[in-house]
């Protein structure tokens, strides 16, 4: 890969809020034109990294560059190619959504007749045409995100970030979005994603990092993720489905090797068997065709990013919030 393909290069960045290490060293690439998720429980790190990589705070070590620029060196010119939705919502409530979006446009240097019509293509693709005259204070929650998302996308930035995106929005706001960041991707831009949901991951990542504590503890493309966290679940449906509680007894009770048991679901009709190898797989059909039970269908399936980010974040000895960052949530939660 050389240094072209990459629109935003991290190494080694750390950051310190007082006793805090928001970051911790955390290294990153993301190939233009992709998007990469960026995962991590509360306090991980990830609005600190987008705020680093805005340059709206200077990192305490490290190298951050964006479509070739230094974060520290060249913070200018970065900006001009950045767009940013910030986890909290930064648009000006006394000015209408029309007007916000027009004053943006016009601070990216947009002509005003650019300007307007781009206000209002962002108006009409957001959802927002009707409350487009309404002053911005009166919108509610997922309004005011959208009109967010919408003024992070008027300049056509190179690169954008999206810290929780759709965290509030009902479920068709939240797919109207993805919708619109695909759009972005699909017109060259590159983005970087946090998010809570594992299902957004799923839809709009190429690749993902897990953080933690500052730190990156897993990366990679979804499938390799799942991957890596090891095991699939084989589903097995026999063609007589009274023969579910029998199959899954013969399975657990077979010995076979590394097979630990088997569960029957009953609603899906199939038998679900954790494991590992295609070894375990082909013993486990093996052992059930010698008994002569009639197999109606196989299946096998990877585990859900859930269980992924569970294994990767859980393997942490105390996931419970250190002392400080606990007062940090509260103080966070109080204002
Ligand atoms: N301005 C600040 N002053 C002091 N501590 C801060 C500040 N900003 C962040 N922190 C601390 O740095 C750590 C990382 O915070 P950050 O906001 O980056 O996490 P996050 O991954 O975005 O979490 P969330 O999922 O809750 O948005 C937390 O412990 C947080 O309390
Ligand atoms: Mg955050």
């Amino acid at each position: 890969m050389t240094q072209k393909d990459i629109a935003v290069q991290v190494r080694g960045l750390v950051k310190h809020f007082g006793e805090t290490r928001a970051l911790d060293g955390v290294d990153l690439d993301v190939r233009e034109g992709t998007v990469l998720g960026v995962l991590g429980p509360n306090g991980a790190g990830k609005t600190t990294l987008v705020r680093v990589l805005s340059t709206l705070i200077r990192p305490d070590a490290g190298t951050a560059r964006v479509a070739g620029y230094d974060v520290l060196s060249q913070p200018r010119a970065l900006r001009r190619v950045i767009g940013l939705t910030g986890q909290y919502a930064s648009v000006d409530e006394k000015l209408s959504g029309r007007e916000n979006l027009y004053m943006i446009g016009r601070l990216l240097d947009l002509s005003r007749k650019n300007a307007r019509h781009r206000a209002d293509e962002m108006l009409e693709r957001f959802s927002l045409t009707d409350a487009a005259g309404r002053p911005a204070g009166q919108y509610s929650g997922g309004m005011r995100r959208r009109l967010d998302l919408a003024a992070s996308m008027i300049g056509r930035p190179a690169v954008l970030y999206l810290d929780e995106p759709t965290t509030g929005l009902d479920p068709r706001t939240r797919n109207e979005v993805w919708g619109e960041v695909q759009r972005m991707v699909a017109e060259g831009s590159t983005v970087l994603l946090t998010t809570q949901y594992m299902e957004e991951a799923e839809q709009l990542a190429h690749e993902l990092t897990v953080v933690d504590r500052g730190r990156v503890i897993a990366g990679g493309r979804v499938d390799e993720l799942k991957a890596k966290v090891g095991g699939r679940t084989l589903q097995i449906r026999p063609a007589d489905p009274a023969e579910l509680p029998r199959m899954a007894e013969a399975v657990a009770r077979a010995g076979l090797d590394g097979i630990a048991g088997a569960t029957p679901d009953e609603a899906e009709g199939v038998v679900n068997v954790p494991i590992v190898s295609d070894m375990q797989l082909t013993a486990v059909l093996g052992m059930l065709a010698e008994r002569g039970f009639l197999i109606a269908g196989i299946s096998t399936h990877l585990p859900s990013l859930d269980e992924v980010f569970l294994a990767v974040t859980g393997q942490k000895a105390s996931s419970a919030p250190a002392p400080h960052d606990r007062t940090d949530a509260l103080q966070e939660a109080a204002a």
